[in-house]
């Protein structure tokens, strides 16, 4: 028999569609995929959001990621082609660690700036696409100079990746480290260069509390350990953040200061609000939002611990970085599950 559908529970909004009291933002490592791996009660779940629930309705979803390193367009592309589901392009339904960085764009648009992270060049044109003009990679500033960094020869394809450019003449004026960097001690030993010499490469370096204009430094993910396919979790940016600073202050007496975005900051849970909203504005009109919100996530340190403080609902599942066994989680979710969707079978009930 057809379950009674109260359709008290839709709010007609002003455009007069009904929409679900509720939305969902889905982390992707350890809830969704694992590595390569597609989670087998992903598309289960993500078939109830597109209609196959109580409500007869879609349930707007994002997706909410620590990951990145390419375009969201191309991310889009292959996560549709994984889950077997049309996430729509970019933005609209799908953010990542960097997708903030949109912001400040415009205001270095003209600034030369350095990005860390991701395969070869790939981030340099995800910068590019994100507006910013200036653009360069520690391999640019290694095939400058090879003796910024004695113990690494460039290969091929990582010659055919770099830009010309006289890093003894072009000042650094930001460094956006966008995804886990590759080369750990390339990385460390250029940004170090830079933000001791206000921005020069092999100028002198100045103390950074006598430094005129500090050079701005934006980390885009703080994990620590992420889940991937290997039974035990992985270092994430977090981990070479911590690699930094702790040269840094082992040469300079301190950390350096630096912008965090990606999950669990403020910043990033707010921009993702926003985008929610605008999403749901689109789909039931304009002024309805969600009632409930609730985030699925396998970290408790990011998932948990960024929606709990945005004070949405929060659900922790058992196929990522965090293991039962170790003991309670560090921040408590509102709700813990086997997967996925044990997770939006449990929410969508609450709120029927
Ligand atoms: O770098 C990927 C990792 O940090 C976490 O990704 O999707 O679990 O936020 P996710
Ligand atoms: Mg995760």
């Amino acid at each position: 028999i057809m379950p009674f559908l109260k359709t008290r529970h839709l709010q007609t909004t002003a455009s007069g569609r009904k929409a679900p009291p509720l939305a969902f933002v889905f982390d992707i490592d350890g809830v969704l995929i694992r590595g390569a791996q597609v989670l087998p009660e992903a598309k289960k779940a993500l078939n109830i959001l597109a209609g196959e629930n109580p409500f007869r309705t879609k349930i707007p979803f994002l997706l909410l990621t620590n990951g990145g390193g390419v375009s969201e367009e191309a991310r889009c592309k292959s996560l549709s082609a994984k889950l077997g589901v049309e996430v729509l392009l970019s933005t609209s339904q799908y953010i990542q660690s960097h997708t903030i960085l949109k912001k400040h764009a415009r205001r270095f648009a003209d600034e030369p700036i350095l990005v860390l992270g991701g395969e070869l060049d790939t981030v340099r044109r995800v910068a590019e696409g994100y507006g910013f003009k200036r653009v360069y990679t520690t391999l640019d500033v290694l095939a400058w100079n090879p003796s910024t960094w004695p113990f690494h020869q460039l290969t091929e394809a990582e010659k055919e990746s770099t830009k010309a450019a006289d890093f003894s003449k072009l000042p650094i004026s930001a460094v956006f480290v966008f995804h886990d960097p590759r080369n750990w001690a390339l990385d460390v030993q250029i940004l170090s260069d830079i933000l001791q010499s206000g921005g020069i490469i092999g100028g002198p370096w100045v103390p950074v509390e006598k430094q005129q204009k500090l050079v701005e430094l934006t980390f885009c993910n703080p994990d620590l350990l992420w889940g991937s396919d290997f039974p035990r979790p992985r270092i994430g940016q977090g981990g070479f953040k911590e690699a930094f600073q702790a040269v840094f202050k082992a040469i300079t007496g301190k950390q350096y200061p630096y912008v965090q975005y990606g999950k669990p900051t403020k910043a990033t849970y707010d921009f993702t609000k926003e985008v929610l909203e605008q999403r749901f504005n689109e789909e039931y009109g304009s002024s309805s939002k969600p009632s409930s919100l609730y985030m699925i996530g396998d970290n408790p340190e990011s998932d948990i611990a960024g929606a709990n403080a945005a004070q949405w609902n929060s659900v922790l599942v058992k196929t990522g970085v965090y293991n039962p066994e170790q003991g309670p989680p560090a921040h408590a979710p509102t709700h813990t599950a086997n997967d996925v969707l044990e997770a939006v079978q449990w929410a969508v009930e609450r709120e029927y």
